[in-house]
């Protein structure tokens, strides 16, 4: 019986393709990541296929953040992908996976001057937050100009994931893109591209038609006053996947058609580049995090103990996030307990579901959290002095790989120095 995405449940216990993942669990120890390759290359095709089939020149920028397991990037840059980056670790991540400066674009926010001089420097091609950003590196006669535009409205699953509107800190407000466009011109610039991004998990193909459509609009006027032409456009990420059982997966097909409507309408003839920036879509059910669980406290409301907390899962903490949690090695029992599952970390936000069902649980069961690969390992910790766990790869034809060995306590005290007057 298929649970999501590329899980099954096959004798009661979880699976991807042929590999008992309840097994792989007690071979390779708990944390453990598990990530399907194919689930990977699905993803990347349904958007790819979806746009391109109506808009030829379509390119995807992978939005590191989201994951930046360096295998996982490679296998994304073979089919592809250039590399979208928030900062320059990304893009020593990005450069590490194999990307090259051409297919790395940077979209920093409140980046310092010597970022974005290196970064030029480099050949990559920045979205400057803001006309200020532009202005730091001015002086050299940047000939390429993008602009990170705010549309004057967003949306996201949470308000802590949306960052278009009119109160985030993210880019230049519309009503000011026209300047930002005049000065760079001013400043020698003869190529320009234009971004947004409103914010992240969007389950809603109307809000991609909506937002779209206003900032199309931003981009014709600029283009009209100026008498300019974009080499591309750049609509950010926030494509959405189901957390909740009842939620429904967002149909590309759709979204890719209201996109390029709007952009065939609106902008017409000139046929930028249209670029998009997935994170959370391309990764994030891909991956299964698997836990053990340690010990079980009741007193009224029962508690299960594992060992994963918020230093690997921060989601639930950060933003109250849902993650579908099942005991994967008791899949044909059904989900009896109301639970709380949480970690060892001394916070009380450490809890990674609440109020949640699942099966009956006990003493070194494995516990798999579903949509484990955005934003959770990327996002993850030492804090209280846990390593970091092991991400394993199955590939497409069903071998299984280390992509990242477990922390071990020396990583800990990795760079510390003991100044031995302390003793
Ligand atoms: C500029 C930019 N692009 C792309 C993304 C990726 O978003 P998502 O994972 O929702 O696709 C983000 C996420 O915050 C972002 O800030």
């Amino acid at each position: 019986m298929k649970y999501y995405a590329d899980f099954e449940n096959k004798g009661g216990n979880l699976y991807s393709g042929e590999v008992d993942l309840v097994d792989l669990a007690r071979r390779e120890g708990t944390p453990l990541l598990v990530t399907s390759e194919r689930r990977l290359v699905d993803n990347y095709n349904s958007i790819y296929e979806s746009f391109s089939k109506r808009y030829k020149k379509f390119k995807i920028n992978y939005a590191v953040k989201a994951n930046s397991n360096p295998t996982i990037l490679s296998i994304f840059r073979r089919m592809g992908s250039g590399a979208d980056t928030a900062s320059m670790g990304e893009i020593y991540i990005a450069r590490f996976s194999g990307f090259g400066s051409d297919d790395i674009i940077f979209t920093p926010n409140f980046a310092p001057r010597e970022t974005l001089l290196e970064a030029y420097r480099m050949g990559i091609r920045i979205n400057f937050d803001d006309i200020g950003q532009f202005q730091f590196i001015a002086d050299i006669k940047p000939r390429h100009a993008s602009f990170r535009i705010n549309p004057g409205m967003g949306g996201g699953e949470f308000p802590g994931i949306v960052t278009g509107g009119h109160d985030t800190k993210f880019g230049i407000p519309e009503e000011h893109a026209l300047r930002a466009y005049k000065l760079a011109r001013k400043y020698g610039a003869g190529e320009f591209g234009i971004h947004m991004h409103g914010g992240s998990n969007n389950l809603s193909e109307e809000y991609f038609r909506l937002i779209t459509q206003k900032f199309f609009g931003i981009a014709r006027r600029i283009m009209d006053e100026l008498n300019i032409e974009f080499s591309f456009i750049d609509i950010g990420g926030g494509f959405g996947v189901p957390y909740r059982e009842e939620e429904k997966p967002l149909d590309m097909e759709r979204v890719a058609d209201y996109v390029t409507e709007n952009l065939k309408n609106i902008i017409g003839s000139e046929e930028p580049m249209l670029m998009v920036e997935p994170g959370r879509y391309l990764v994030a059910d891909s991956t299964v995090l698997l836990g053990r669980v340690n010990y079980i406290k009741n007193y009224g409301k029962k508690i299960v103990g594992t060992d994963i907390g918020m230093n690997i899962l921060l989601r639930p903490a950060l933003y109250g996030a849902y993650h579908r949690i099942v005991v994967a090695n008791r899949l044909d029992s059904p989900p009896a307990d109301t639970v709380r599952v949480v970690g060892q970390i001394c916070e009380n936000t450490d809890r990674i579901g609440d109020e949640i069902k699942i099966q009956e649980a006990s003493e070194g069961d494995i516990i798999a959290v579903f949509n484990a690969g955005a934003y959770v390992y990327s996002m993850s910790s030492n804090y209280n002095g846990f390593p970091r766990p092991e991400e394993v790869l199955i590939t497409r034809n069903g071998e299984i790989i280390i992509i990242r060995e477990r922390e071990r306590y020396h990583d800990l005290i990795s760079g510390a120095t003991l100044n031995r007057y302390m003793f």
